[in-house]
C-alpha cells in the first residue's frame, strides 16, 4: 500500500526515532509499504518517520539493489563526496551536501537477522541521508545551498 509522504513542516520528522523491538507482522507491511511508497515516488530512499511512523527503519532504492535497514548504525564512514540531493518530504528542492564517500554500517533485516554492509559513492550519499532521518536531521540542514528543482 502506498503510504502518504509526510512533507517538512511536520513534527514527526525532526523526532529521534525509537528503536524497533518487535520483528512481526506489523514491520513486514511497513517496509513492503515504504518499498512500494518510494518506488511510486521514484525516490533513491525513504525512512520510516517520512510515513509518520518514528522508527530506526529505512529503505534504499539505488543501483546496487533495494535494501532494508532496520536499527542501521554506523561502524566508520571515510572519505568525503560532494553533490547534490533532495528529499521527498522537501518537494520541489535541491541542494548540495557534503557527506562521506565510503561507510559501513551494521542492521538488522526484518527478521531481527543482523549484517554489516559497505557503501560507496551514491549509495553511502543515500545511506547517510536516510540515516540522519532517524535523528530528525534533514539534508537541508546540511546543504551548502538549497534551490527550486524541477522534480
Ligand atoms: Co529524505
Amino acid at each position: 500500500m502506498i503510504r502518504e509522504i509526510v512533507q517538512v513542516g511536520d513534527p514527526v520528522l525532526r523526532k529521534k526515532c525509537e528503536p524497533v523491538k518487535r520483528f512481526d507482522g506489523e514491520l513486514c507491511s511497513l517496509l513492503d509499504d515504504m518499498k512500494e511508497t518510494v518506488r511510486a515516488a521514484e525516490g533513491a530512499g525513504l525512512a520510516a518517520p517520512q510515513v509518520g511512523v518514528p522508527v530506526r527503519a529505512v529503505v534504499v532504492d539505488v543501483e546496487e539493489g533495494f535494501f532494508e535497514f532496520v536499527n542501521p548504525v554506523f561502524v566508520w564512514q571515510k572519505g568525503e563526496q560532494t553533490g547534490a540531493e533532495g528529499c521527498l518530504s522537501v518537494k520541489g528542492k535541491a541542494g548540495t551536501v557534503l557527506r562521506p564517500n565510503k561507510v559501513k554500517i551494521v542492521f538488522q533485516d526484518r527478521n531481527g537477522d543482523k549484517y554489516s554492509l559497505v557503501a560507496r559513492d551514491f549509495f553511502a550519499r543515500a545511506v547517510c541521508h536516510e540515516l540522519d532521518h532517524l535523528d530528525g536531521i534533514l539534508y537541508t540542514d546540511k546543504a551548502t545551498d538549497v534551490r527550486d528543482s524541477e522534480d
